[in-house]
């Protein structure tokens, strides 16, 4: 597939997918969410060919959340309109975010608004030390609304409730002590660190890990009445699967398991 604000590269069975829009510093509007909505169609129906995605920003800065332009446009559109708008947003980030295969976030530069959602969606995300953040929607007027449902599983509402009001920058220290992002390093060693998660991925049983994404989805969404039985489910259908033995006989017969690259 071809796109006009995505660039899409494939390594073996790493997919990497660049934000390509650097003059805006890669914000974005109707057409790159439409384009990256597709874009994680298609890579999700590779799930076995790919075994990890790594998202990154061309240019300066990873991504400077919704265009501005486009968000100021809103006021000539119904009301309708701009719920479709949100809405098709919404489901951008939830098709990236329900990926059967580990997403990894490059942020570079920068990550504001809509930036640290697209790195919310994201399984694993390496920061360069100097990154900046920020939740500066309300200094636009607005609010990080269609990103709070991501966000907020991530960093819980205490840091949410200080970071959303203030519309503060923070630096990459701050949010790795928020659980945002799971790596800081100088931005020289970002690909060799995401190298290091892609190896443990590549060793790692690739249903294993769709069936453990959806596991901690479906447990954050459940009341604790079902959490017993939801989990005793999924780890009875693991244990029987083809992979699941594969892993285990593997492991008895200390070799590695077929799936390791
Ligand atoms: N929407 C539209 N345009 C944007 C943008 C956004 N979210 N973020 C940056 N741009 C544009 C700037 O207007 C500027 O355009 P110009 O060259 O025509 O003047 C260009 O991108 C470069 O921006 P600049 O601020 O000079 O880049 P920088 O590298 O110094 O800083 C950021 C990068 C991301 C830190 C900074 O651009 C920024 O903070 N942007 C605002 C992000 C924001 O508030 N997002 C929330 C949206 S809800």
């Amino acid at each position: 597939m071809t796109y006009r604000y995505l660039l899409t590269r494939s390594d073996g069975p790493i997919e990497h997918l660049t934000l390509n829009r650097p003059d805006v510093r890669n914000a974005f509007n109707a057409d790159v969410i439409a384009e990256l909505t597709s874009w994680a169609a298609d890579v999700g129906a590779r799930a076995g060919a790919v075994r990890a995605v790594v998202i990154a920003g061309a240019g300066k800065v990873f991504c400077a959340g919704a265009d501005a332009a486009w968000l100021e446009q809103s006021a000539r559109y119904s009301q309708d309109d701009n719920v479709r708008d949100a809405t098709a947003t919404s489901q951008m980030f939830r098709a990236i975010d329900e990926l059967p295969m580990p997403v990894i976030g490059r942020v570079h530069g920068a990550a504001i608004g809509g930036g640290i959602g697209l790195a919310a969606v994201c399984d694993v995300v390496v920061a360069a030390e100097d990154a900046v953040f920020g939740f500066t929607e309300v200094k636009l007027g607005i609010i990080p609304a269609v990103i709070s449902q991501f966000v907020l599983p991530k960093i819980g509402p205490s840091a949410a409730r200080e970071l959303f009001v203030t519309g503060a920058r923070f630096p990459a220290a701050r949010a790795y002590k928020i659980d945002l992002v799971h790596a800081v390093v100088p931005e020289a060693d970002l690909d060799t660190t995401i190298g290091r998660y892609v190896t443990e991925i590549l060793a790692s049983g690739p249903e294993a890990i769709a069936a453990a994404k959806k596991l901690i989805r479906d447990v954050w969404a459940s009341r604790a009445g079902e959490v017993t039985a939801l989990t005793a489910q999924a780890l009875a259908s693991r244990r029987v699967s083809a992979e699941g033995q594969e892993g285990l006989r593997a492991f008895l017969e200390k070799r590695k398991p077929r799936w390791s690259a």
